[in-house]
């Protein structure tokens, strides 16, 4: 049996900062209105050419220098996001090609806001089993790019982000210890995010019109999200607290879905748990939806609210509607890392882009020299008139 531990953590938040203050100038509401119903102050917003993938390279290169993982043995990246560039390549692949980690699978997962836990649980059962040594789980959202910036029940509460967590297989007991996963589908009306457009088939006819959305921004139902929400996380953690053979009084942090601190507070007094204990930075942050829980990880590491042997619970809550939690033993004591060493580190990535151009180029090369690949091209481009060039795919 393997155990899977977290032995490395990394966040990415861009620069610019979208205050309140900022949105009462798009649409009709105050920093007053937002930060007593949300506990928001503030969010980032991606740059232009920062996208999902980069900001998701940025967090697992930082995971991977604390873990001091060289990209070339990572063998799994899984990230979490709504929020991806392209359905195919699949973010991950694009991380997996950032980062040169020539040896590791790369998919993407789809669960919300509680996709970084399923990511999560994932990750480690595939160490569990022995499929994998080691893994870079992300979360990474850019929801500024999905947002009705005219709707003010939503745009007020997403911010952009990312974090990742490396995990590595030890026969070490601790790591993550339980873990929980549920969806009720019949609420997905509740939150939705749709992704495929409407594209007509002309030739096929107007029954064939398909059921695509024209618009791909965020819908919520806030009130029943918060009812929802406030419902599971409870049943979730005590769930996976049982789950992992524990009390509630051995669990010395819980990290919920930054999704906003009145729910937070909400479940602490329902459980009746001190409130200490849940920790929150949705203030600085926004909801990152699947970014969330591994953002704040960051946070509490640096706030040195984590010490080795503390037992944790990550819960998540979302679209789909998804939740899910996880709980694991914290044995790691973060590494000194010098400014020079992760300078040196990131060298690396430098030679991963190359590398990776190099290789597009031998692609182009093979095509364009190589010939066609089967038989029956090889007869049909041997039958195009001089001069003519195959068409380039
Ligand atoms: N500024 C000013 N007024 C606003 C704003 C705003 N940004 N948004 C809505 N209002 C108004 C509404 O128009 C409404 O006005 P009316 O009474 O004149 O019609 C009034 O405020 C009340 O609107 P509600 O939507 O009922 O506001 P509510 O008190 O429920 O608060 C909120 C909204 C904060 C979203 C709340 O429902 C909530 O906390 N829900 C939880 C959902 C959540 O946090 N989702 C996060 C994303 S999902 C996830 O991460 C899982």
């Amino acid at each position: 049996m393997k155990y899977a531990h977290i032995v490395g953590w990394g966040s990415f938040l861009p620069d610019r900062v979208l205050s309140n203050d900022d949105i009462a100038k798009i649409v009709d509401t105050s920093d007053e209105w937002i930060y007593t119903r949300t506990g928001i102050r503030q969010r980032r917003i991606a740059g232009e050419n920062e996208t999902t993938a980069t900001m998701a390279f940025e967090a697992a290169a930082r995971a991977l220098a604390v873990a001091d993982l060289p990209p070339s043995q990572l063998e799994l990246i899984i990230v979490a996001t709504s929020t991806p560039e392209y359905i195919f390549p699949s973010t991950a692949s694009r991380v997996q090609d950032y980062l040169g980690a020539s040896r590791a699978g790369a998919f993407d997962l789809g669960a919300a806001c509680s996709g970084f836990v399923y990511a999560l649980n994932m990750a480690a059962q595939a160490i569990a089993t022995g499929s994998v040594r080691n893994a870079v789980v992300i979360g990474a959202e850019t929801m500024s790019r999905v947002l009705d910036w005219t709707d003010r029940s939503t745009c007020i509460l997403f911010g952009d982000g990312a974090g990742a967590v490396v995990l590595k297989g030890s026969s070490i007991p601790g790591g993550l210890l339980a873990s929980t996963m549920r969806s009720d589908g019949s609420g997905g009306n509740l939150l939705r995010l749709p992704a495929v457009y409407h594209n007509p088939v002309p030739t096929l006819g107007p029954e064939f019109l398909g059921n695509g959305h024209k618009q791909n921004t965020i819908a919520m139902n806030g009130r029943q999200i918060f009812r929802f929400a406030s419902h599971v996380v409870n049943s979730s953690i005590q769930e996976v607290v049982k789950k992992a053979g524990l009390t509630m009084d051995d669990v010395d942090l819980i990290i919920p879905h930054q999704a906003n601190t009145r729910i937070i507070d909400h479940v602490a007094k329902k459980m009746k748990i001190p409130r200490e204990k849940f920790f929150s930075n949705v203030e600085r942050t926004g909801n990152t939806s699947a970014a969330s829980i591994p953002l704040a990880l960051c946070d509490a590491v640096e706030m040195g609210l984590l010490r080795p042997d503390n037992n944790v619970v990550f819960v998540g809550f979302g679209g789909g509607l998804t939740w899910a939690s996880v709980a694991l033993k914290w044995d790691v004591t973060p590494p000194e890392i010098s400014l020079l060493d992760r300078e040196w580190k990131r060298t690396r990535y430098i030679m991963a882009r190359s590398r990776s151009r190099v290789r597009k180029w031998g692609r182009n090369m093979g095509a364009r020299f190589g010939g066609s690949p089967t038989p029956d091209a090889r007869l049909k481009d041997a039958e195009k008139k001089p001069g003519e060039q195959p068409i380039e795919r």
